[in-house]
């Protein structure tokens, strides 16, 4: 239908393209093919919208007009896209202004050193924010190999300091810990070729926390620090404990001999037990020497305070939180345990500019801003602000 109704919405201006073509059962697999190639009619479609500025279509392939392209000519508004599967890099190949590219990372993607190219030459030729995300269902959570080789293949790189890039995030991905000990190199030293770049602000989000003893750290000492970097956000994923696992028959690639679980019991009674201890993100906070606002979330497994409500007998009713019990919770728990945490990563003493750090926490809807007192000089002193979210 798509095809009839879109060149009527004039004024779209975001448009998203959700068709998973990996929930096609095995049998059928080959008859729906040709549904990740974007149809004549479709692409005619886009060429009526005009004033369309954000194009996600994560799942789709090729196109089937081979004169359509993501131009300036044909899509004069486009600045953002969200691609994921894409093979047909010639339809960016044109002069076009995108610059705000999202990548949904798969994992065939390690093999084919065409697609990386492809990937970087045309859509990373003027991205000034760039995410890559890894691709939910799936488990890896580290990056393809072949992406730093390639990345230094690029026509574009060898100017990297003068590339417009000035926010990098990582959705998904683990910079701490790997499955494999050949994959620990792979994102220090992708970032190492980033060094040069002008991104000043770089995030790691959904951060799967995942660890035991089987996992391999990764080793930063390597790596070429990212100096203009001045704000950091890392952001712990709330469901690490069973995100790698298979829910009924997925591949599992990690769950064979990861152990989430039993570290996630050992936290059970402890209100605010760690996820990822302080020691653990040292070496990868060195990347940015001159970091100046930091943002660390979901770092502790927190247990807000929960009573059951005078009508929560009642099944279905949520439960409610006893303010008294929360207010004490958030002054005498949470933000305790957030003062230690920051204290452990003697940020205020390694980072000269750092000027504040927020930690958050999603379960707690809590956050403490620290913020570095500028009065006193003898020793590293910070002003606290405990807040609620939400
Ligand atoms: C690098 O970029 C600058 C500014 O855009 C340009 O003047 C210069 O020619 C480029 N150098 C190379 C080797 O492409
Ligand atoms: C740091 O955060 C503060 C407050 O949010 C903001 O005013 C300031 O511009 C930020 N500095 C940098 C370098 O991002």
């Amino acid at each position: 239908m798509s095809p009839v109704f879109l060149p009527l919405a004039q004024n779209l201006t975001y448009l998203v393209l959700a068709f998973l073509p990996q929930t096609v059962p095995d049998e059928f697999v080959d008859d729906y093919a040709g549904l990740t190639t974007l149809r004549t009619s479709f692409t005619n479609a886009l060429r009526q919208l005009k004033h369309l500025q954000a194009l996600e279509f994560p799942f789709w392939e090729a196109k089937e007009d081979k004169t359509f392209t993501f131009s300036t000519d044909i899509m004069p508004s486009l600045t953002h896209i969200s691609v994921g599967d894409w093979q047909q890099w010639d339809a960016f190949e044109v002069e076009h202004k995108i610059d705000v590219v999202k990548w949904l990372i798969h994992p065939d993607l390690d093999f084919d050193e065409d697609l990386i190219r492809g990937f970087f030459e045309h859509l990373g030729r003027q991205a000034r924010v760039l995410q890559f995300a890894a691709q939910s269902g799936w488990g890896r959570t580290d990056l393809p190999q072949g992406l730093a080789e390639n990345l230094q293949k690029v026509s574009w790189y060898k100017n990297i300091s003068e590339h417009p890039l000035e926010s990098f995030t990582l959705h998904g991905f683990n910079p701490l810990t790997s499955h494999k000990q050949e994959w620990t190199t792979i994102l220090p030293s992708f970032l190492s070729l980033l060094s040069e770049s002008n991104i000043r602000s770089i995030s790691f989000i959904d951060v799967p926390s995942l660890r035991n003893a089987r996992r391999h750290k990764l080793d930063w000492s390597q790596t070429s620090p990212l100096h203009k970097v001045s704000t950091v956000q890392i952001s712990l994923a709330l469901d690490e404990d069973t995100k790698d696992r298979g829910d009924g028959g997925g591949e599992d690639f990690e769950g064979e001999d990861d152990d989430g679980e039993s570290d996630a019991q050992k936290g059970e009674s402890d209100p605010m037990s760690e996820r990822v201890p302080a020691d653990g993100l040292e070496s990868l906070l060195d990347l940015f020497p001159n970091v100046v606002n930091l943002s660390l979330a979901n770092f502790h497994r927190a247990k807000k305070p929960t009573t059951e409500s005078q009508r929560g007998s009642e099944e279905g009713q949520p439960l409610a939180v006893d303010s008294q019990a929360y207010d004490r919770f958030a002054r005498e728990t949470f933000q305790p345990a957030a003062r230690t945490f920051i204290d452990r990563l003697r940020v205020f003493e390694r980072f000269d500019k750092l000027e504040q750090v927020v930690f958050r926490s999603a379960e707690a809807q809590l956050a403490v801003r620290f913020r570095r007192d500028k009065t006193e000089d003898k020793e590293t002193r910070w002003h606290e602000e405990l807040r609620r979210l939400y």
